[in-house]
């Protein structure tokens, strides 16, 4: 890996410097400084944060804000990217700022705090016992197919009110517009967008007792969202509710498979899942990148000077192995209970799923341990794909078997 002295105006290529070894690249980075500026894969150049109390602080810095300044876009030569996503999918909460922000999260906290999600503790221990039941008809199996997939898929297609059957489309959906290079981002937003206004004509024809129905209620009976924050928001939560679940647990099942007395010690005590969960999301998070952040004002981040209309980008990745914040953070250790990690983000855009995202982890690996209690990776570590995405921390596929 070559890097340059961030005193010189040499820009580093993000792809090419961070993406094959992201933390082996970030424990250099992070020596160097707190903040870099990057050339990211789209061409855009922006500063990366990568230590955590820097990290911390710009996810709740006000003046970085989610809507990009007039000609910010334009002048990172993104206009034409901009324009070729589909409208319908582009007001969400991950892309506004107060006070639309503050509105629209008003409209789905109540359905995501932990005693309503506690509550889909019995469904989703029912969803992880039926696909493990599955798995033990073969000897060897892709776990993300076979489980990590379809577990919050399952639960958040379920918990939203929205048949399932159309997963599989909707998972490829969704990695081209997570991965890099997809050039097809612009004709797939626009089908995902028909497929969401397709199921709200459903579900209007058809309501139930459920999230989706909750949310056209609050659109038609109300006006408290417009019909395209409406399907952004069903956007929103179908991709951030299943993707990043995935890769918690297939993060954390290679985690423990790479680490065998820490494997032993969380089959042999359960008690231990609750901070196994919290380690596996320090470690090896889901989210690499915090979404974009345009800062709204020059301003000194950190000695770097960042001007009006320039990008921020978040390396929750980094920040998560800072020694300043976490004792030998390399080392893999599930019973430190890392409390103050920042996979879920931190401020206004805090994740809105951390609970449901825990208790699905905490059931995944209570039951998938229990269950095979001898799983092992089926090949060596290093011949796994990890995934070309700036967003999503996660393998392609994660071969295991299930017995010794
Ligand atoms: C926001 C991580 C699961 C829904 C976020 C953010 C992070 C994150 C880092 C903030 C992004 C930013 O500030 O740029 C994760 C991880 C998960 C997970 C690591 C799993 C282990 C879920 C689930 C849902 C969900 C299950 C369920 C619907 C959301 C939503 C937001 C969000 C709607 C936007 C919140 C806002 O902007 O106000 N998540 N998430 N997430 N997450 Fe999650």
């Amino acid at each position: 890996m070559s890097l340059s002295p961030s005193s010189t105006e040499q820009i580093d290529d993000f792809e090419k410097v961070v993406l094959s070894d992201p933390h082996q690249a970030y424990r250099v980075l992070r020596a160097d400084g707190p903040v870099r500026k990057m050339q990211m894969p789209d061409g855009m150049k922006a500063w990366v944060i990568t230590r955590y109390d820097e990290a911390r602080a710009a996810l709740a810095d006000p003046a970085l804000q989610k809507a990009p300044p007039a000609g910010g876009m334009a002048e990172q030569g993104l206009q034409q990217l901009d324009d070729d996503f589909s409208d319908d999918l582009a007001a969400n909460l991950i892309t506004v700022d107060p006070p639309e922000h503050t509105r629209l999260r008003k409209l789905v906290t109540k359905a995501f705090t932990s005693r309503r999600v506690e509550a889909l503790r019995p469904r989703i221990e029912q969803i992880a016992d039926e696909l493990l039941d599955e798995m033990a008809n073969h000897t060897e199996v892709d776990l993300l197919d076979a489980f990590a997939f379809p577990l919050p898929m399952t639960v958040i297609c379920e918990f939203l009110g929205v048949p399932d059957e159309d997963r599989d489309d909707f998972r490829q959906w969704s990695k081209y517009l997570l991965d890099v290079d997809s050039a097809e981002a612009g004709p797939v937003s626009a089908s995902m967008a028909a497929y969401l206004m397709r199921l709200i004509a459903t579900k209007r024809d058809d309501p139930g007792d459920d999230l989706l129905t909750a949310l056209i209620q609050a659109r038609d009976d109300d006006d408290r969202l417009s019909e395209q924050e409406l399907v952004s928001m069903v956007f929103v939560l179908l991709l951030a509710g299943h993707e990043t679940t995935v890769s918690l647990i297939s993060n954390g099942v290679l985690a423990l498979l790479r680490h065998p007395e820490q494997l032993a010690a969380l089959t042999a005590d359960p008690g231990l899942l609750p901070g196994a969960v919290e380690e596996f999301l320090r470690f090896d998070g889901p989210i690499h990148l915090a979404t974009l952040r345009w800062a709204t004002t020059d301003l000194t981040l950190h000695g770097a000077s960042v001007a009006a209309g320039e990008p921020v980008l978040v390396s929750l990745l980094s920040a998560n192995r800072d020694a300043s914040r976490f004792d030998d953070p390399d080392r893999f250790d599930i019973t430190r209970k890392p409390e103050s990690h920042l996979a879920f983000g931190h401020g206004i855009h805090y994740c809105l799923g951390a609970a449901l995202a825990r208790l699905e982890g905490e059931i995944a690996f209570g039951r998938l341990l229990a269950r095979f209690p001898d799983l092992s990776l089926a090949g060596e570590p290093e011949a796994l794909q990890w995934r070309h995405s700036t967003l999503i921390r996660g393998v392609e596929r994660l071969p295991v078997r299930l017995a010794a």
